[in-house]
């Protein structure tokens, strides 16, 4: 690996971490986020998308005029509590390991017959655009706080999913030749201001995924975990990650099966 692109790789990460020293000083995110919480309290504006997920939940809509409560999370048609804790999981149905945005996806053209295209035309929400995937999201994962992370993990593909997402990890790729590893594979990085969890661990990966999706203050949107894992992609230079993938279930199921165990609290806050 004593390449010249092994070199630049390591003098750019070496020159990120120094970028990182010198903020130490100022106002690390944490406090940022501790400010905002004694601003506001305890309220989360993620109740929002919650209620409107709610509503979406229960109206009659599509072709189909049919509301949600027959979908099937993984628990049963129209449970939702302790549903997301035990995501991403096969399902027989489809055929695929799904997390719960495609499994959300499945259950909007299935029971309501709305066409995927026109369901995910707004993915994520863009300020007036509010996206229906994350409103019904942030509904379902709210019905799972307190509850620990247990995936089922015994079908075959569910085991493949996970080491994909162990592989595509630690894979160096890009202009800069990072690997998600590169940045969340040490304790203690940080890039500017924002410390890196290390996400090999059970304490990291549990203190991120617990927390997700979350409302993002920076943005004033609910952000789900495909579209923080389409931002990392962003961060890593990489094409943009394709929504539902066998990569982003992958890299889903090795994260949540690292946080195993973890009491989930999401929807967060997140700076
Ligand atoms: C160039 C560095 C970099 C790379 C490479 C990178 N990330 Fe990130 N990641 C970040 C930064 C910076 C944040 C925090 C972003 C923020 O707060 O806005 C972050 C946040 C996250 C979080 C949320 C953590 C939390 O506690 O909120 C997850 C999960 C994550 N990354 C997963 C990944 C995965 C999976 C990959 C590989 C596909 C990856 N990252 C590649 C820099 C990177």
């Amino acid at each position: 690996m004593n390449t010249p692109r092994a070199t630049r790789r390591a003098l750019l990460v070496g020159s990120l971490l120094l970028l990182a020293g010198a903020a130490q000083a100022e106002t690390s995110t944490q406090d940022a986020i501790a400010e905002y919480r004694e601003m506001f309290g305890d309220d989360n504006p993620a109740e929002l998308w919650q209620s409107r997920g709610e509503a979406l939940w229960h109206t009659a809509r599509g072709p189909k005029q049919a509301n949600l409560t027959a979908c099937d999370l993984g628990l049963g048609p129209g449970v939702i509590e302790g549903a997301y804790a035990q995501l991403p999981r096969w399902f027989d149905d489809t055929q695929q390991v799904q997390d719960l945005e495609t499994r959300l996806v499945s259950c909007v053209t299935t029971l309501q017959g709305i066409p995927r295209e026109e369901f995910l035309k707004v993915k994520f929400g863009d300020g007036e655009k509010k996206s229906e995937l994350e409103s019904l999201t942030a509904y379902v994962v709210a019905a799972s706080r307190g509850k620990p992370i247990a995936l089922p993990m015994q079908h075959p593909a569910e085991q493949a999913a996970y080491a994909l997402g162990k592989a595509v990890f630690s894979y160096r790729a890009g202009p800069h030749d990072f690997a998600c590893a590169t940045c969340h594979g040490d304790a203690g990085k940080r890039i500017r201001l924002q410390e890196l969890p290390q996400l090999t661990t059970a304490a990291g990966a549990r203190e991120a995924y617990t927390h997700w999706p979350a409302y993002r203050i920076s943005q004033g949107e609910l952000r789900t975990m495909e579209w923080r894992l389409q931002d990392c992609f962003r961060q890593q230079r990489l094409p943009q990650l394709k929504f539902g993938s066998e990569v982003a279930i992958g890299l889903t199921m090795f994260l949540a099966k690292n946080a195993e165990g973890g009491t989930l609290a999401a929807p967060g806050i997140k700076r």
